[in-house]
């Protein structure tokens, strides 16, 4: 027999028999019956249970009953005298598979800050707020693959371990089996790392596939401290063959519409749990990002804007500067209050692989910032001619026989192509109201933390 979660049980008709498996929250005894308060984490309420002292064992379940033990609990759904929910299940058999020694239990019913929650990781998944992100994020991955394969795109999987440098910041892990790095006596017989992208190996596959997309983690060595940045991520890399950057836009658009759509319908009780407790307005926000057409800002555009703004940032702006969070946030919360495509940034602050423009000092880039987090998505038209991106290597400082397959691309069929990149950590972030990066991923990883 399918067993059955709290989440289905709360739609059953009363009078139904039914089982519960889960860990307690909460009970409250009083002495002729209690009040068990379930969760299985299937959705946020509980399930409330009401023991009659009469059932069998009952004096020995009570003793061994407390919060976070877990319980398989039998008895007939009925409906419920109280206002917070339309079930409740009265038991006709307790049985306590775990107990849980109150005194020594670190999650305490009190509220903990989400930086104490963040060294019992391996126990954080049963809070309210972990529960929900949880949820939230597996909606997300799921209606990432609904978007994709419905626009007939394939998903790739593309390497964890690799030799090339995507992104070209030198901020990688090194993969080696040797106490001392000696590349040609090394495992591979070269010098290997943990990816930053899965986006070259996703252009062959575009390259013959036409669309693909590739849904994988990815790991950055850069010493960065933030709310926003991990050493390891999970990011979503579009590809499309026979695209420019106006296709890539209308992509990343519509698919980041279709993420946030889906959650407003399909997380409704999460989405309503963080507007109330972590951050007010949360799902008008969500509507307003679904409802309203993003705005498009080239680069040079937006450094007049940020001059014009008369704010004062802490990093000064000039044409030319990589932009900052600050700057990034002005835009898109200030500036549009809306989610901003930027187009077109200088070429030397951006990666090999763009496309030149014809003024000569721009590539075909786009990034998407939205409020609350800055860029969320970063992606490109790809320099498609062999000639133009040969030189490019070169400026570049790049070795040439290190990216010979990916040179041949562009000798053998070359077509116009572009995609892009999605923090998916930041995505979570977006739609939850999350502060911190660090509590929407189960086991976040940055400098100093590889607990769990
Ligand atoms: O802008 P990035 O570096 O772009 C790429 O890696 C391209 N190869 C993507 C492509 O065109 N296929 O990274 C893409 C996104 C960023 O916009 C950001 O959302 C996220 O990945 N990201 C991070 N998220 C968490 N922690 C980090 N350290 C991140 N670095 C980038
Ligand atoms: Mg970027």
């Amino acid at each position: 027999m399918l067993k059955k979660k709290i989440k289905e049980l709360l739609k059953e008709k009363p009078n139904t028999q039914a089982v519960v498996r889960g860990w307690v929250r909460t009970v409250r005894d009083q002495k002729s019956f209690a009040f068990i308060e379930v969760n299985d984490g299937s959705t946020l309420g509980n399930l409330q249970v009401i023991a009659d002292a009469n059932i069998p064992h009952y004096a020995e379940a009570m003793s061994k009953l407390a919060t976070g033990a877990s319980v398989v609990i039998s008895g007939e759904l009925v409906e419920s005298p109280g206002k917070n929910q339309a079930l409740e299940l009265k038991a006709k058999e307790i049985r306590v598979l775990g107990t849980c020694d109150p005194a020594k239990y670190p999650l305490q019913k009190k509220r903990h800050t989400f930086e104490f929650l963040r060294t019992i990781a391996h126990l954080r998944p049963r809070t309210n707020t972990q529960g929900a992100v949880l949820r939230v994020r597996n909606a997300l991955a799921f209606a990432t693959h609904l978007f994709f394969q419905q626009r007939g795109f394939l998903y790739i999987q593309t390497p964890i371990i690799t030799g090339s440098d995507c992104e070209g910041g030198g901020e990688m892990f090194r993969v080696t089996t040797l106490e001392k790095p000696d590349p040609e006596k090394d495992f591979f017989g070269k010098s290997a790392y943990l990816t930053v992208s899965g986006q070259l190996e996703g252009e062959i596959a575009a390259c013959a596939l036409s669309d693909i997309y590739t849904f994988g983690p990815t790991f950055r060595a850069e010493n960065s401290n933030t709310s926003r940045h991990l050493a390891e991520f999970w990011m979503i890399e579009p590809e499309m063959a026979f695209a420019d950057l106006k296709d890539n836009m209308e992509c990343a658009e519509a698919y980041l519409k279709f993420c946030v759509r889906y959650v407003l319908e399909h997380c409704k009780e999460d989405l309503e749990f963080f507007d109330k407790f972590i951050e007010n307005g949360l799902i008008g926000r969500l509507q307003h990002v679904a409802n309203s057409p993003f705005a498009h800002i080239p680069y040079t555009e937006a450094i007049s804007i940020l001059k014009k703004s008369g704010k004062q940032f802490e990093f000064p702006v000039e044409w030319g500067i990589d932009l900052q969070s600050e700057h990034e946030r002005y835009l898109a919360e200030e500036h549009c209050k809306k989610p901003v495509i930027l187009t077109d940034y200088p070429t030397d602050i951006k990666s090999f692989y763009m496309r030149a423009n014809t003024d000569g000092k721009t590539v075909a880039a786009m990034d998407i910032l939205v409020p609350k987090i800055g860029e969320i998505i970063g992606g490109s038209q790809r320099e498609e001619r062999l000639d133009v991106l040969e030189k490019k290597i070169q400026d570049f400082g790049l070795k040439r026989e290190d990216y010979w397959w990916y040179l041949e691309l562009r000798e053998y069929g070359s077509v116009p192509h572009a995609g892009f990149g999605l923090g998916f950590e930041r995505l979570v972030l977006f739609t939850t109201g999350m502060e911190n990066i660090r509590d929407v991923i189960p086991f976040p990883r940055y400098p100093g933390h590889a607990e769990f």
